[in-house]
């Protein structure tokens, strides 16, 4: 098992210029990549184990009934996974999956997450001691390029990851992943789809306020890198859906006037009472949107695997 780390360190100056202008922007914000730190993925997991969370509830299922249908793709591939988090997910394909394939699998788990990359390789490697296991810690949005590629790809983006993107940014992505693909890679798409406004709404205000706490731990991961004086206990979480961008919004919104201090920072940071930070979107989609953006990415759509209601959806693609 190997692990290789292309993450920037806390104290990197590209970072602390990333976080300032983001937050001195109108409306502020902040990148999403800084909800995962240690208790980042600990309080994400907590989040899908959630009752009101429905999307793992249904992708779970339909993960494994599509690697039955696939796992012929899956022999002498380096199966590349971005976004592994704890690697559960690839856990219930690689179960499906016969050992005299597995045998032949490499996995990439590509995360931004040391912590879970390490934790989880390890763990992976004891449940498959079969399949070799290269671990490796890049934000692929801007390291696409370190995946290596030397025999034929299945790329893996599950939890509608893809969705917590701006649109045009999900399309920049697809496109640059279309552009390292070769013609017999394939793709497996997680996507999240439109549905009853309600309980999406309700999947991002859980009753035990887990995706609060997550939510506001932006602003510590934010203190850690920034030097900040972020408490999070001056902010609320906010969701909702947007319906013209059909998204779910997640925004921590000022209890009160604020003045945001760090020893890095020349000038304070302003809040007024009820100014919000966006922190997330989540987009939901339609079958046809999936179709506009494989097209949009050079990218065409081989199939759409989806479960009886039709609330999410594992989309399988190939360079066209
Ligand atoms: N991609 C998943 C989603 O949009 C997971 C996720 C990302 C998430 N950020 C989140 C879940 C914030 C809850 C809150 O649902």
């Amino acid at each position: 098992m190997i692990i290789e780390d292309f993450m920037p360190q806390v104290g990197d100056g590209s970072i602390r210029q990333k976080l300032e202008s983001c937050l001195r922007g109108d409306p502020k914000n902040l990148p999403c990549v800084f909800f995962y730190d240690h208790r980042g993925s600990e309080l994400y997991e907590e989040i899908t184990k959630l009752e009101e969370y429905y999307p793992p509830k249904i992708e779970i299922p339909l993960l494994r009934s599509t690697a039955r249908k696939l796992k012929e793709e899956l022999k002498d591939c380096d199966l590349v996974e971005l976004g592994s988090g704890d690697c559960s997910k690839i856990s219930v394909i690689l179960d499906e999956v016969p050992k005299e394939i597995r045998q032949t699998i490499v996995y990439y788990p590509v995360d931004v997450s040391k912590n879970a990359i390490e934790k989880s390789a390890c763990n992976l490697q004891q449940k498959y001691p079969e399949m070799d296991i290269h671990g490796i810690t890049a934000n692929f949005l801007e390291h696409i390029e370190k995946i290596p590629g030397r025999r034929k790809r299945f790329f893996c983006f599950f939890g509608s990851t893809i969705g917590n993107l701006p649109e045009s940014k999900a399309i920049e992505f697809m496109a640059d992943l279309g552009r390292v693909m070769n013609h017999n890679d394939r793709l497996l798409l997680g996507m999240d789809m439109l549905k009853d406004i309600r309980v999406i709404e309700k999947a991002y205000n859980d009753s035990q306020g887990v995706t609060a706490e997550f939510n506001k731990n932006i602003l510590r991961v934010t203190n850690s890198h920034l030097g900040t004086d972020f408490d999070p206990e001056d902010f609320e979480h906010v969701a909702f859906f947007n319906r013209e961008s059909s998204r779910i919004e997640m925004h921590l919104k000022a209890k009160r006037d604020l003045e945001i201090v760090s020893p890095v920072l020349n000038e304070k940071i302003i809040l007024k009472k009820g100014e919000m930070i966006h922190t997330e979107n989540s987009h939901k989609y339609t079958e046809n949107d999936i179709r506009k953006m494989a097209q949009a990415a050079g990218l065409s759509v081989e199939n759409i695997f989806t479960d009886d209601k039709k609330w999410f959806s594992l989309v399988e693609m190939v360079k066209r």
